[in-house]
């Protein structure tokens, strides 16, 4: 058995912003078929506190960066689980990252490095009677976790798993000592970034091992284009970065057991679902493809070129359901596209049980981020028969296969891929998803490919606890 404590700042079903919440929550029962006993050190937001039962204090001090603090343990959503409860740092209504009105809360260096002080405290000592083995850090948020271990002289491994570079957690370099950071690390090859500090500058270079979530991101990391400045820090790990792929979690996303639809197993299941959902999102009603999108309204996501593009889909009888939160001015932009077309319905906000229906009722699901890597909502979209149009780029382009004719022949083609990704490219894969959507016995084939397409955790949770025990000292 190995222990691993998972440092990270959301986790599903307690907080969720993204993909990496459902990431910290799945991976827990995914790896304990691989005997791994993994748990999750979060920070004691309202919601995570209300929803842990049986607790029990396992550390408490006075003063942890400006107020009282304890670490209770406990189980919540089914997930062992500490938290640490510091209402001075996490008692506040808001998001995890920002205020009510969506700015950043103005603390964060200082919410996320005592997290981060958190993990590498129960790294060094334990929780009770349960000492982990391993300390797994994701994103910039316990990126600080490895450099406070080394700076409390503790050889324990650790690491780190890169959700999204585009967040580096940059604080100015006089934050150093109200973070209680250690001098030395604040140089170019440690957690310096261009002067200022990177909390996730610091998780790569300490580490002992860094992943990130899949295969071709891994490859983008190191290329300027996508490593947003750290692509040197990346390429100096050389071997020691992995992808190791997303799954996606099979209690939750499975189209004959979802309790949020009328369960379905074969692809003709969804014409029911199809209808309720045009109904709900009051479209017309036609035989034409309904694709949606599930998204975080920001830059990554390229919304925007989907604006320009969709009128290939209109014109080809399509017909496009939104749901998605973020960015002012894109949500304005696609709250004036439906007052324009009635083809097209947007939902903004977040909406977990819709989203459910949308992956069932769904012909196709439309992802074509500048950047993304792994993305989850694809991988729905297959499981639920809702073939995926997709930007050739980091875990899109390792989850999708192209209906391109070898594919095709085949007979293992799951959706459309799409390069460069620009406006023009991302109009010829709409109108070659419609091709193929017109051609019914074709569509099905992609349509039972992607929903017999392994995506659960089962691989790469083995690659997780294969990567574990690499790093154990030999015993
Ligand atoms: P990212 O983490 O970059 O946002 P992912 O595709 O990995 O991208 O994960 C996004 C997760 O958030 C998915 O589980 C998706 O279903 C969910 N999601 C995103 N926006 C919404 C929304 N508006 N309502 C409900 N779920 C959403
Ligand atoms: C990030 C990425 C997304 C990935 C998720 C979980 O939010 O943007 O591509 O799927 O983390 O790893």
């Amino acid at each position: 058995m190995i222990r691993v404590l998972s440092v990270a700042s959301e986790c599903v079903p307690l907080v969720k912003t993204g993909g990496l919440a459902d990431v910290v929550g799945a991976l827990p029962g995914a790896l304990a078929t691989e005997d791994v006993d993994m748990r999750v050190l979060l920070p004691g937001y309202p919601a995570v506190l209300s929803a842990v039962r049986a607790t029990e204090t396992v550390w408490d001090a006075p003063d942890l960066f400006g107020g009282p603090a304890q670490v209770l343990a406990g189980q919540a959503g089914g997930l062992s689980v500490y938290i640490l409860d510091a209402p001075h740092l996490y008692n506040r209504d808001g998001g995890p990252y920002v205020d009510l009105v969506g700015k950043d809360w103005p603390d964060n260096d200082v919410r996320f490095a005592a997290l981060s002080w958190m993990g590498a405290q129960i790294g060094a000592e334990g929780a009770g009677d349960w000492q982990p083995d391993v300390v797994h850090c994701h994103d910039w948020q316990a990126g600080l976790t490895p450099v406070y271990l080394k700076a409390r002289g503790v050889d324990r491994p650790t690491v780190m798993t890169v959700h999204n570079i585009a967040f580096r957690g940059i604080t100015p370099a006089d934050r150093l000592s109200a973070l209680a950071l250690p001098v030395w690390a604040f140089q170019p090859d440690g957690m310096e970034f261009y002067g200022q500090i990177s909390a996730l500058k610091a998780g790569l270079v300490y580490a002992w091992k860094v992943t990130t979530v899949s295969p071709t991101y891994a490859r983008e990391l190191t290329t300027p284009d996508f490593g947003e400045g750290l692509d040197g820090v990346i390429r100096s790990r050389g071997g020691d970065l992995v992808g190791v792929l997303n799954g996606i979690d099979e209690t939750v996303w499975d189209p004959a057991t979802d309790p949020h639809i009328s369960p379905f197993k074969q692809p003709r299941g969804k014409i029911k679902a199809k209808k309720a959902l045009v109904e709900e999102m009051g479209l017309p009603q036609g035989d034409g493809p309904l694709c949606i999108v599930v998204s975080r309204m920001t830059a990554q996501k390229g919304l925007d070129l989907l604006l320009q593009a969709m009128p290939t889909l209109l014109a080809r009888g399509g017909r496009l359901a939104m749901l998605g939160s973020g960015d002012a001015g894109l949500e304005a932009a696609w709250l004036r596209a439906a007052d324009n077309h009635p083809e097209v319905a947007v939902r903004i906000g977040y909406d977990e049980p819709l989203s459910h229906r949308m992956m069932a009722g769904g012909d196709g699901i439309i992802v074509p981020s500048r950047f993304e890597p792994c993305g989850l909502t694809q991988l729905y979209g297959l499981r639920y028969g809702t073939v995926p149009v997709v930007a050739r780029t980091g875990g899109l382009a390792d989850t999708v296969i192209d209906a391109n004719p070898a594919a095709l022949n085949a007979g293992v083609a799951t959706g459309v891929q799409f390069a460069p990704v620009s406006a023009g490219a991302l109009s010829a894969a709409l109108d070659r998803f419609c091709d193929l959507y017109y051609q019914p016995k074709i569509y099905a084939q992609l349509q039972r490919n992607g929903m017999r397409a392994p995506f659960g955790w089962a691989q790469s949770a083995a690659e997780y606890a294969a990567l574990y025990r690499g790093i154990l000292p030999a015993t």
